[in-house]
C-alpha cells in the first residue's frame, strides 16, 4: 500500500538512548530509563504514581488484581472494545456487564450505567475511544454513590485531557498502551497509572512478579521474598529506552498528528455537511490526541465498497472492535445490559483513515480525494 494505516513514529533519539543502556549494561527493568519514563509521567500528567508495564493488557491485569475482583463480581464496561478490557476481569473470574456506547464519540453511555449496577458491581472500566474522554464527571459521581472502583482503559488517550485533567490520572487508576498502533510506543508497552495511594505498595509487588524486590532495590529490605500474587509485569530497558525518546517528543508528535487530523476534518466536513458520512465529534470539554480519525458510513455494505475503492487506490482503511458481547468468550463471560441500539449498529459503520507521525498532507488529501470521488460515483450509479 502506498499509504499504510499506521507508520510507527520514531523520533530520532531512540538509537542514542538504547545505546545509553546498552553502555549501562542494565537490560532488566527499573533501571535509569525506565525511572525517567516514571517520573515523566508523574510530572507532566502529572500523577502520584506511573509503572511501566509490558503492555496495557498487562496494567489492566495488575488493575484488575488491585480491585480484588473475586469470582462473580461485576465489571461494567462498553462492548465496543479491545478484548483485554474484558479479559483482564474474567481472568479473576469477573461477570462482564456491557452497556451501549454513545453514537457521538463511540464511548460508554455514562446515562445507563447506574442502572447496571447489581449488589455484585465493583468496578466501571470507561473505555477513551480514539483518545476523546468518556464523561468522567458523571462516571466519577456514579461510583461514589455506590463505593465503586473506576480503572480508566485510556489504551488510546496518552495526552488527551477531560477538562483540564490528563485521561488516566482521574479514575482510582488508569492504564496506557505504547503498542507500536498507538501515538507514543515502544514496540509493545504500557503503563498503569495509580491515583490512589492504597494501590501504590500493592502494585509494586504484583507488578514483580508478588515479591517485594522494588522495595529490595530501594534499600528498605535486606532481603526480597513472596508477599503476595503477581507476574513479570515489567519491561526491559531497551525498550524503556526507546520510550523516553518518545515521552521527550510528546508533544512534537501530538501537535504533529492533531494538524493531520485536523486536515481530515476540514477536508470532509463539506460531505459530513451533506450528511453523506459523519465525522468525529469532540465534545467541547474534551482535548484530544488525533491517536485516530475515524469516519461513519450508511451501513456495512457501503463500509465495504469504500474499503474497496481505497483499497484499490493503494490506501489503507481498517474497520474497528466487533462488540465483545456477541463473540463465543463474550456470550460465556459477559451479559449486555438493556439494549443495544448503538454499539452493533455504529460499529458496522465505523472506517479508519490512515493516521501517524509525520504523515505527508499531500498523502491525506489523496485520501480525502478518493473518499470524495467515492460519493460522486456512488451518486452516477
Ligand atoms: C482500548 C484498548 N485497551 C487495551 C488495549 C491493549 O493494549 P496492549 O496492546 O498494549 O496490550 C488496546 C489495544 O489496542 C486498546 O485499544
Amino acid at each position: 500500500m502506498s499509504i499504510p494505516f499506521n507508520r510507527p513514529a520514531v523520533t530520532g533519539k531512540e538509537t542514542q538512548y538504547m545505546n545509553q543502556a546498552l553502555e549501562n549494561r542494565k537490560f532488566s527493568g527499573d533501571g535509569e530509563f525506565t525511572k525517567k519514563c516514571h517520573a515523566w509521567f508523574e510530572v507532566n500528567l502529572p500523577c502520584k504514581k506511573a509503572l511501566l508495564t509490558t503492555s496495557c493488557t498487562h496494567a489492566l491485569e495488575i488493575a484488575a488484581i488491585l480491585a480484588d475482583i473475586q469470582e462473580g463480581d461485576e465489571v461494567i464496561m462498553p462492548s465496543y472494545t479491545f478484548v483485554s478490557t474484558a479479559n483482564a476481569f474474567v481472568l479473576r473470574g469477573a461477570k462482564i456487564v456491557f452497556v451501549d456506547i454513545r453514537p457521538d464519540t463511540m464511548n460508554i453511555n455514562e446515562q445507563l450505567i447506574e442502572q447496571a449496577i447489581t449488589e455484585k458491581t465493583k468496578v466501571i472500566v470507561p473505555v477513551h475511544y480514539a483518545g476523546v474522554a468518556c464523561e468522567m464527571d458523571s462516571i466519577m459521581e456514579i461510583a461514589r454513590k455506590y463505593n465503586l472502583l473506576v480503572i480508566e482503559d485510556a489504551a488510546q488517550g496518552v495526552m488527551s485531557m477531560y477538562h483540564d485533567r490528563a485521561l488516566g490520572t482521574i479514575g482510582h487508576i488508569g492504564c496506557y498502551s505504547f503498542h507500536e498502533t498507538k501515538n507514543y510506543h515502544c514496540g509493545e508497552g504500557g503503563a498503569i497509572i495509580l491515583n490512589d495511594e492504597r494501590f501504590i505498595e500493592r502494585a509494586e509487588i504484583i507488578r514483580e512478579k508478588g515479591t517485594d524486590r522494588s522495595r529490595l532495590f530501594r534499600g528498605q529490605v535486606d532481603k526480597y521474598t513472596w508477599i503476595d500474587i503477581g507476574s513479570s509485569y515489567l519491561p526491559s530497558e531497551l525498550n524503556a529506552s526507546f520510550l523516553y525518546a518518545q515521552l521527550e517528543m510528546a508533544t512534537e508528535i501530538n501537535n504533529n498528528r492533531l494538524r493531520s487530523w485536523n486536515v481530515y476534518y476540514e477536508n470532509l466536513m463539506p460531505l459530513a455537511e451533506r450528511r453523506l458520512m459523519e465525522i468525529p465529534v469532540i465534545p467541547e470539554r474534551c482535548r484530544h490526541n488525533a491517536h485516530m480519525f475515524y469516519i461513519k458510513l450508511q451501513n456495512s455494505k457501503q463500509r465495504a465498497d469504500m474499503i474497496e475503492m481505497l483499497r484499490e487506490n493503494e490506501i489503507m482503511s481498517i474497520f474497528h472492535y466487533i462488540p465483545l458481547h456477541g463473540t463465543r468468550a463474550g456470550i460465556n463471560f459477559s451479559r449486555f445490559d438493556g439494549e443495544d441500539c448503538y454499539t452493533t449498529k455504529e460499529s458496522e459503520r465505523l472506517l479508519r483513515l490512515p493516521i501517524y507521525y509525520e504523515m505527508n498532507k499531500d498523502d491525506i488529501q489523496k485520501v480525502t480525494d478518493v473518499i470524495s470521488l467515492f460519493f460522486t460515483e456512488e451518486r452516477k450509479v
